[in-house]
């Protein structure tokens, strides 16, 4: 079983379970953001109301022994402001990690912090065999991020997600991992 941390830091930042209060700043910060989504599963929130209930989902993971999702609530350190967020899905002995930024953060190797950390976590349980992320093929940054945080390219799968925010079709992935 993969029971993951509640808090964990980095040099630049923290690392805490998600709070109802954390609505108001995560859809100001990135959630509305049309450029943050534009790769990811959701589209941009146009009302606060859903977010709140994706956090009360995201909150009740921690309650359970074993959930298939743990988010975290990425701050800079010393504060206490969501500025984007990082999550494991485990799934037997493979762990999937996802991640985003606010887009005023972007660019400052704070994402490959917050990644190499959650690798190195995941890789070092007794448990988890595979470590694993994708990002859509016309993500290049996020495909940096996962090799600088000790992801190896491993391939492509093709239309394996959607990108509302894009369109509904389905578009092609890179799939990365570490494996042991
Ligand atoms: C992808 C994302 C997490 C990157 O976070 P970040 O903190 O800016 O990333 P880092 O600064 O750690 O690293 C970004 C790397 O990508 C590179 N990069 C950025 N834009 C790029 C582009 N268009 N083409 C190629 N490389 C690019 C940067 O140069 C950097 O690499 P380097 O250190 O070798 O120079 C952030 O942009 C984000 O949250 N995007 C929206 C959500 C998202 O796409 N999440 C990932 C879903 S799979």
């Amino acid at each position: 079983m993969i029971r993951p941390p509640e808090t964990f830091a980095t040099s630049r930042l923290s690392a805490r379970r998600p709070r109802v209060d954390d609505a108001a700043a995560v859809f100001a910060a990135y959630a509305t953001d049309a450029d943050v989504t534009r790769y990811l599963a959701w589209p941009p929130y146009k009302r606060v109301e859903p977010l709140v209930d994706f956090l009360r989902e995201r909150i009740s993971d921690w309650e359970r022994p074993a959930a298939a999702h743990y988010a975290w609530m990425l701050c800079l350190r010393g504060t206490d402001t969501p500025i984007g967020s990082i999550g494991v899905m485990p799934d037997g002995r493979k762990v999937m990690c996802g991640y985003v930024l606010a887009k005023k953060f972007w660019g400052r190797g704070m994402m490959t912090e917050a990644l190499r950390h959650v690798v190195e976590w995941a890789v070092a349980q007794p448990d988890v065999d595979r470590v694993w992320a994708y990002c859509d093929s016309e993500n290049p940054a996020s495909l940096r991020v996962m090799e600088k945080a000790g992801l190896v390219q491993e391939g492509v799968l093709r239309r394996w997600h959607a990108s509302p925010t894009i369109g509904p079709g389905l578009r092609d992935c890179v799939v990365c991992s570490k494996v042991k």
